[in-house]
């Protein structure tokens, strides 16, 4: 198998941005260019609270709704948290796990991860999982060894049969937010490194029919070149999905 049997996924993270009215606008003017793309699948991670509205607001066209977090426990004691089936109800489809921002500000642990990741496809969610070093990790010459730790950690108990709905977001720290994409050539390394690790964890066919994402500064200018190598399936993108243009990057031919 080879990448033209992946369907490429495009994911947006809004991040903590867009109120509800603001997440209908947006998608209202997205709908339109997005809508003759058939190459690739869709989706919008945005905040909890402009879940409904953005799932009203994307019906009718090809965009799934994402989250970009959820707690491991069905329900309980945890102030502030919200749970995966809470999610499902409202027709969430992808949810975003151990995001660099989450794992910094919010100490979420590859263990951790590896929990939400098994609740959410226990619970028909297909989880966006994130690994990435940082820039002292890149510096130090031991990007391969946390990406491969990160991974193996957090995937060690799903199963076979469900691998395949995992999608895997190669996002390194020092390039998100910064204006700093990874070369091509760095992000493909990477994501070569990242199906080597699946095809060691599990099986060569299973490796090759999971889609990896590149995310850090990704954008309609850069988009091509980094769709054009053999283990970037997609991309998960923050800044450039606050805007129409997010379209553009979606209508990306190959
Ligand atoms: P930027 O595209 O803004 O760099 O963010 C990437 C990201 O963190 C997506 O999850």
């Amino acid at each position: 198998m080879n990448r033209r049997y992946r369907k490429t996924i495009i994911a947006g993270n809004w991040k903590m941005n867009k109120t509800p009215a603001e997440a209908k606008a947006l998608i209202e003017e997205m709908k339109p260019l997005l809508s003759k793309t058939k190459w690739c699948e869709m989706v919008l991670c945005v905040p909890f609270t402009d879940i409904q509205a953005a799932v009203k607001a994307a019906k009718g066209s090809k965009i799934a709704i994402g989250a970009e977090n959820m707690h491991f426990e069905k329900s309980g004691a945890f102030t502030g948290e919200i749970s995966a089936d809470m999610l499902k109800e409202l027709g969430v489809k992808y949810v975003i796990i151990g995001h660099s921002e989450r794992r910094q500000y919010f100490n979420e642990t590859d263990e951790a991860c590896g929990k939400k990741v098994q609740v959410a496809l226990e619970n028909g969610l297909r989880p966006i999982l994130c690994v990435g070093e940082s820039l002292t990790e890149r510096e130090q010459d031991v990007t391969m060894e946390v990406i491969r730790k990160q991974i193996k950690i957090a995937l060690q108990n799903v199963a076979v049969e469900d691998i395949k709905k995992v999608v895997i977001a190669y996002e390194p720290i020092w390039a998100i937010g910064t204006g700093k994409t990874a070369t091509a050539d760095q992000a493909q390394e990477v994501c070569a490194m990242i199906r080597h690790t699946i095809a060691e964890m599990y099986d060569e066919a299973t490796a090759e029919a999971v889609r990896i994402q590149y995310g850090g500064s990704m954008n309609a200018g850069n988009a091509a070149e980094l769709l054009s190598k053999p283990d970037i399936d997609g991309g998960l993108i923050g800044g450039a999905a606050l805007k129409p243009d997010f379209g553009k990057i979606v209508n990306y031919n190959k």
